[in-house]
């Protein structure tokens, strides 16, 4: 897909989420929020649903969790416009109750529509609802702040999936800021991670002899929260080394 083609099916997927009853949702919306940035990132971030200013606006984390969000991007020199970011419902929940599984399920085939237009290398969960989206059943305080593959029923084939707690558990509980932002400096590295998984697996695709094994995820764990998956966890101290060749983890730059 050339770039404005994939511009062009964003476009078409966000035409039918401003248009759509598939749940009762829409009865609340005042606009609804398809998504915005870049159709060409490597990086897409899925948070949960539109709050008060973004159904407001129609425009994805504008409010104080969106302000903490652009900052996050911005300690690792990333900019809004660099990454696409979405939500798992594109119409306010009422009063910002968390969405329910039927309305996740209606909006569904949005999400994953937009994601196979962009198939991006890695997918940044914001939060429980787009945690339990992509890896059913994985629990937020075990496995943020590392990256691994989207269970096989869900979307996203090909990509990572890193996990973090969403920008706004921070407003209400503030010992999270420091956790988002040290997560946030191993979304880089997991990026780099991603991309060396899919150089791998298109060399085993072109019938090239294997690869060595792909380095192990970068992980970051709360004191409190062992990891569950050690195949993907990698020591927690360990300062995340740039690739061969690459810029710093904070310059990295998206779809180079
Ligand atoms: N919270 C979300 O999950 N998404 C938004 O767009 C805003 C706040």
């Amino acid at each position: 897909m050339t770039p404005g083609e994939r511009r062009e099916a964003l476009e078409a997927v966000a035409t039918e989420v401003r248009a759509c009853t598939r749940c009762r949702l829409h009865a609340g919306r005042t606009r609804a929020v398809p998504g915005e940035g870049s159709a060409d990132t490597e990086v897409v971030l899925v948070g949960e649903g539109p709050g008060f200013n973004e159904d407001r606006q129609g425009r994805p984390f504008v409010g104080a969790a969106g302000a903490f969000l652009t900052e996050l991007l911005s300690t690792v020199g990333w900019r809004r416009e660099d990454v696409f970011i979405t939500n798992v419902v594109k119409c306010r929940p009422p009063e910002n109750r968390d969405p329910e599984p039927d309305e996740i399920a209606a909006c569904a085939p949005f999400l994953s529509r937009q994601l196979e237009v962009m198939d991006p290398a890695l997918v940044v969960t914001l939060g429980r609802h787009s945690l339990g989206t992509f890896l059913p059943g994985a629990r937020i305080g075990q496995v943020h702040g590392t990256a691994r593959p989207p269970a096989a029923s869900a979307w996203a084939d090909g990509s990572l999936v890193f996990a973090m707690y969403h920008p706004a558990a921070a407003l209400h509980q503030g010992s999270l800021r420091r956790t988002l932002l040290d997560d946030m400096q191993r979304v880089p590295g997991a990026l780099l991670d991603a991309r060396e998984r899919r150089a791998l697996a298109a060399g085993s695709a072109d019938g090239q002899a294997p690869a060595p094994a792909a380095p192990a995820v970068p992980a970051a764990l709360d004191d409190a929260d062992a990891p569950d998956d050690p195949a993907v966890a990698a020591d927690p101290a360990a300062p995340l080394p740039p690739a061969a060749g690459e810029p710093g983890a904070d310059q990295l730059t998206l779809f180079s």
